[in-house]
């Protein structure tokens, strides 16, 4: 009996060994609705190229450019279910599961991407990173692509000539109520119709980011855009708490690590794109680029601002107020 006892377990290693050697990688899933040339498809492709060469063998991360995998409307909940585990959606679109990230769409908050930077890193924008956390969502951190500007078929230089008007937006009360203040129309589209949409003229314009205007080549079927650095379009960079907490310690760490350099080749990206993308539009010659007066673009901010007085108790004055301070830059 002792030996058929131990002629059974030498046959299981037997089996078992080769299993063991070839233990299959982790696959781990990165999805974003832009194009790969983008800052966030950069960060994106450098924590596949950081994670891979740190845990050879261990795991094998796929990158979903362009909304291959999944849209940002259904991306968080595919999250939440374990079929994708990272995601760096626009701020804009996490009001399922918090309103305190609307403070982000808020129209003339940040004068630039640096104050936005400036309050990201301080305690109140930290604090924000765990706003979903009883709803499983982790944030890890903001990556930056830019401030938006407007465009459509005819030139925007006031908000009257925005009247009427049919823009998409992201999906966000905010943004909706920031074209109802000059007389627009705003529609909540998905990113990936954008272009479609405004090619065959369903919609008159929209606004986004330089970055997101050439990649998406929003310049070859408008033929104004107008510099109005209106708002702001950065990301937080998720992933579910139980994924992430479930992790062994050391490809936590190792992944922590990446993602910090990701997020460093992102605002890089993100900072050199803001002007050189502009320049390639300007290059391109199929739309004219307008640049406002102070004049003019105080009659947009005038006519845009009141919008935060009907969100203020949803975002909390604290949060704006630590937000608006963060424009000064420190001496
Ligand atoms: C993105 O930059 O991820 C897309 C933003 C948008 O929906 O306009």
């Amino acid at each position: 009996m002792k030996h058929l006892v131990r002629a059974v377990a030498a046959a299981a290693l037997v089996v078992a060994a080769p299993v063991l050697a070839h233990a299959e990688p982790t696959i781990i899933k990165f999805a974003h609705v832009v194009a790969a040339n983008t800052p966030k498809g950069l960060a994106a492709d450098h924590f596949k190229t950081c994670a891979e060469a740190k845990l050879p063998g261990r795991v094998v991360v796929e990158v979903y450019p362009s909304s291959q995998l999944f849209d940002d409307d259904n991306v968080l909940e595919a999250m939440l279910l374990g079929d994708v585990q990272f995601a760096a959606p626009s701020l804009s679109k996490f009001n399922k599961y918090t309103r305190k990230l609307d403070i982000f769409d808020l129209p003339f908050l940040f004068d630039d991407l640096a104050a936005a930077e400036r309050f990201q890193h301080s305690a109140a924008g930290q604090s924000l990173l765990t706003s979903m956390e009883d709803k499983g969502i982790l944030g890890l951190g903001y990556w930056h692509n830019g401030m938006k500007q407007l465009s459509a078929n005819t030139p925007l230089r006031v908000p009257a000539d925005a009247a009427g008007k049919k823009f998409r937006v992201q999906p966000s009360d905010i943004l909706t109520a920031q074209f109802d203040a000059v007389g627009a129309l705003a529609v909540k589209k998905p990113f990936s119709e954008v272009f479609m949409l405004l090619q065959t003229k369903a919609i008159d314009g929209q606004e986004n980011t330089w970055s997101n205007i050439y990649s998406q080549r929003y310049h070859e079927v408008q033929k104004y855009i107008t510099e109005t650095n209106h708002g702001l379009l950065d990301y937080l960079l998720v992933t579910s708490a139980e994924y992430w907490n479930g992790l062994p310690a050391d490809m936590r760490t190792v992944l922590s690590g990446c993602l910090d350099e990701a997020t460093g080749v992102n605002n890089k990206a993100a900072y050199d794109k803001s002007v050189g993308d502009k320049q390639k539009v300007i290059a391109a010659g199929t739309s004219e680029v307008l640049t406002l007066t102070p004049e003019e673009k105080a009659q947009w901010r005038d006519a845009m601002k009141p919008v935060w007085n009907k969100f203020k108790d949803v975002i909390g004055e604290d949060l704006i107020e630590a937000a608006v301070a963060s424009n000064q830059s420190p001496q």
